[in-house]
C-alpha cells in the first residue's frame, strides 16, 4: 500500500455500492428462465454502448444507453417488451439495494470527503441514492454527464479531482469494475479494486494498488 494521505474516498456505483442483482430478479419476473441471460446481455451492452459512443464521439446519457441496451438484450433473446414493461424494468435501476457492509463503512468515513462517481446520469443516480439508506453520507454525487465523457477516459476522472479540489494521489477510488479501476489508475488515483466476483486482474498493465473482496478493509486507508 503506497503511503499518501487520502483526502477523498470516491466510489463507483453499480456493482460497488449497489447490487445490480435485483435487476436480474426483475428480468426473471418478465422473462422466466431467460432472466439471467437477458440481464447479463443487458449489462454487457450497457457498458459496450458507453465505450462505443465515447469512441465515436456520439454521447448520450447512461439512462438512454441503459434503455437501448435493454431493447437489444430483449431482441437478442427473441423476446418482446411493451412500453410499460420496459419502463418497469428500467425503474429497477433506481431501486437497487446496497451491499451489506456499505452503510457502516460510509458512516466511519464522515471525517473525509466522500463522493460517488458514476457513468450514471443524474436522472438515475439522484433518485437511487435519495431512496437509499446512504442518502446523506456523500459530499458530492458526480456524474460523467456533467462533462459528457464516459469512464474510463482521462477527463472523466480529472473532473472528479477538480470538483473535490484534491490531487489525484489524494483520492482512493473504489470500483468492482476492473476496467474502471484501470482507468482510475491510468489517471493517477490510488485504487482499491472491490473484486466481488473473484475475477482475474485486467491485462492492461494497470494493476490496482490493492484488491479487496468488499469495502470493509478500505478503512485501512484512513
Ligand atoms: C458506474 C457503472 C459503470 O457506476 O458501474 O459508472
Amino acid at each position: 500500500m503506497e503511503e499518501y494521505s487520502i483526502k477523498a474516498f470516491v466510489f463507483d456505483v453499480y456493482g460497488t455500492l449497489f447490487d445490480v442483482h435485483s435487476v436480474v430478479n426483475k428480468c426473471d419476473e418478465f422473462f422466466g428462465g431467460k432472466g439471467t441471460e437477458i440481464s447479463k446481455t443487458w449489462r454487457e451492452k450497457q457498458l459496450e454502448y458507453s465505450y462505443l459512443r465515447q469512441l465515436m464521439g456520439n454521447y448520450d446519457t447512461f439512462y438512454s444507453i441503459t434503455r437501448d441496451a435493454l431493447r437489444y438484450a430483449v431482441k437478442k433473446h427473441d423476446e418482446q417488451l411493451d412500453k410499460l414493461s420496459e419502463e418497469e424494468l428500467l425503474t429497477a435501476y433506481i431501486h437497487l439495494s446496497t451491499y451489506p457492509e456499505v452503510k457502516d463503512i460510509l458512516v466511519q468515513l464522515q471525517d473525509k470527503k466522500v463522493a460517488v462517481f458514476s457513468n450514471g446520469s443524474h436522472d438515475m443516480l439522484d433518485p437511487l441514492i435519495k431512496k437509499s439508506e446512504i442518502c446523506d453520507l456523500f459530499d458530492e454525487i458526480i456524474s460523467v454527464d456533467e462533462i459528457r465523457q464516459f469512464k474510463p477516459t482521462f477527463p472523466s476522472y480529472d473532473h472528479v479531482a477538480k470538483i473535490l479540489e484534491v490531487k489525484p494521489k489524494e483520492v482512493l477510488f473504489m470500483s468492482s469494475n476492473g476496467w474502471d479501476i484501470s482507468g482510475a489508475k491510468n489517471y493517477g488515483f490510488q485504487t482499491a479494486w472491490i473484486n466481488r466476483q473473484n475475477l482475474p486482474i485486467e491485462e492492461l498493465n494497470l494493476e490496482p494498488n490493492i484488491v479487496y473482496q468488499d469495502l470493509t478493509s478500505i478503512l485501512e486507508w484512513k
